[in-house]
């Protein structure tokens, strides 16, 4: 898809500008946007409404076509509810439902003319990336290995957005930054969408390094050899039962200057999360592929900076490998030493991105970091606790873990992308308490995402640090299985923020 700006004037009509469909809304009270007014040369527009084959209704659409004087082939109405205000949820549904018009009509080019400068409470920018990425997940096809694609050639490939023209140079500002952020969440859909058998830890290895290539950053992968020096007890456990080599990733984009401080992602990255010999349930096992979600965000956003050249640094650590029984897999009541000296009672080899993660945030320290934040499908206790709408932000509560979340909180909501805080605090390490190690790998009952971000607490004394659980909010089940892309937007607008 390729997006750009269009200004229009009094000699550059929006009647007279020639295109395969131009787009307007239009209200409930049967009023037209400005745009819409202004296409109404014939007066073909106020019919359809006064004949009721539109009503206004936020998100309805109707396709003219051939409409007398004007130079566009169609005009797509689209539905903005209430003239008294446009909310950002009658915006965003509008757009959706734009989207999914121009999916599937046989225009080749499309002027989207919504008043994306009305919305309440949001500027422009936030307008335009919102129908972005909108635009781009509705073109998002999960087809490449099903023998028949899915029509992915019709459809709109070219889209002007109409907008004032005092407004077009922080436009085209965000216009570069959806792309790519849209770019970014491509990959991490289509890494979390990708079986198990394909994308398995080599697999991620491999697309960093290719990353590397395309992006010019510098790329490390560890294998197990140098993880057993490196004595990262807790992760390599995890790996016991399973035939697939494990990888240690380490990605460095480094746009800022050589003595800054990185802000460093790392991500959990099970290519397949059966619960080892503390095996899960037969139902819905499959979406355990999605377990490597957190790995896949944090290459989908270092793709994003990458293709923006970000002025910081940016280091990407994966830890990855499967969850998987086996004769020579870890057991319950086992006992592990992580990297950090901290030994650990494993009670559940279901508990496994605890231990995978701990070793990677004790790795972490060796690049002094401004700031740390790790990105994994840790529990499903979060998805009980906060659904699939935000992520859990977890972070201590001191001034400067206070200012990251802040940071984070604010990203999340202006892309669209929300976390939620919840709780860190020593109050909950009790519940992690082991009668044979320093730690247990899961809690007593009660607050399970809580107490597996306490976990991770122990590993990020030396930093500041956040944890976000994306278990809710990185694939989606049901009819509309598959990975959201979640959270690059949240990631990459904190990045870009931090870059200013
Ligand atoms: N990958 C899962 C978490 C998960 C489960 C994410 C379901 C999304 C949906 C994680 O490794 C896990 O199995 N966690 C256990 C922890 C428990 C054993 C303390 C869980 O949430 O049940
Ligand atoms: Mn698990
Ligand atoms: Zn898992």
């Amino acid at each position: 898809m390729d997006f750009s700006i269009k200004t229009f004037d009094a000699k550059n009509t929006i009647s007279s500008s020639k295109s395969g469909c131009i787009v307007v809304g239009v209200y409930e009270n049967k009023k037209l946007s400005t745009a819409a007014k202004a296409l109404d040369v014939s007066g073909a527009i106020s019919a359809a409404l006064k004949s009721g084959d539109i009503t206004g209704k936020a998100g309805t659409t109707l396709l003219l076509r051939d409409i007398a004087g004007i130079g566009s082939e169609r005009v797509v109405l689209v539905g903005l509810g209430s003239d008294a205000k446009l909310s950002e949820k009658t915006y965003l549904s509008a757009t959706q439902a734009v989207a999914k018009v121009l999916a599937n009509i046989g225009a080749a080019d499309a002027i989207i003319a919504l008043p994306a400068d009305e919305v309440k409470d949001r500027d422009i920018n936030w307008a335009i990336q919102s129908a972005v990425l909108a635009l781009r997940e509705t073109g998002y096809r999960a087809d490449t290995l099903k023998s028949k694609k899915d029509s992915s050639s019709r459809g709109v490939k070219k889209i002007a957005f109409a907008i004032p023209a005092v407004l077009a140079a922080s436009v085209k500002t965000t216009l570069v930054q959806s792309q790519a952020i849209a770019n970014g969440m491509e990959l991490t859909k289509d890494l979390g969408n990708l079986p198990a058998n394909i994308c398995t830890p080599s697999y991620l290895a491999t697309t960093a390094k290719k990353l590397a290539k395309d992006y010019k950053m510098a790329v490390e992968v560890l294998d197990r050899k140098q993880l057993e020096a490196l004595k990262m007890g807790s992760f390599l456990s995890v790996t016991n039962g399973s035939v697939q080599a494990p990888k240690f990733i380490v990605l460095k984009h480094m746009g800022g200057k050589a003595k800054d401080a990185p802000t460093v992602l790392v991500g959990k990255g099970i290519t397949f999360d059966s619960g080892g010999i503390s095996i899960k349930a037969g139902a819905g096992m499959d979406e355990m592929k999605f377990d490597m979600c957190g790995a896949a965000s944090v290459l989908g956003t270092l793709r994003a900076i990458g293709e923006l050249k970000l002025k910081l640094n940016v280091i990407g650590v994966i830890a990855a490998c499967e969850n998987m029984p086996s004769g020579s897999a870890t057991k319950p009541g086992d006992i592990v030493t992580s990297m950090s000296g901290l030994t650990i009672e494993v009670l559940n080899t279901d508990a496994e991105g605890r231990l995978v993660l701990c070793d990677a945030l004790t790795y972490t320290e060796r690049f002094n970091p401004a700031a740390v934040i790790d990105i994994a499908t840790l529990t499903g206790a979060c998805v009980v606790a906060l659904g699939h709408h935000n992520s859990g932000l977890f972070t201590r509560d001191d001034s400067a873990h206070d200012q990251l979340a802040t940071q984070l909180l604010a990203a999340g909501k202006a892309s669209g992308d929300t976390a939620w805080r919840m709780p860190v605090e020593e109050a909950y390490q009790e519940q992690l308490k082991s009668n044979f190690a320093d730690l247990a790998n899961i809690g007593t009952p009660g607050a399970g995402s809580v107490t597996a971000a306490c976990f991770l607490e122990n590993f990020t004394k030396k930093y500041t640090w956040a944890h976000l659980d994306i278990a809710g909010t990185a694939w989606k089940s049901g009819g509309a299985k598959g990975a959201t892309g979640r959270p690059v937007p949240l990631l990459t607008t904190y990045l870009i923020n931090k870059a200013q």
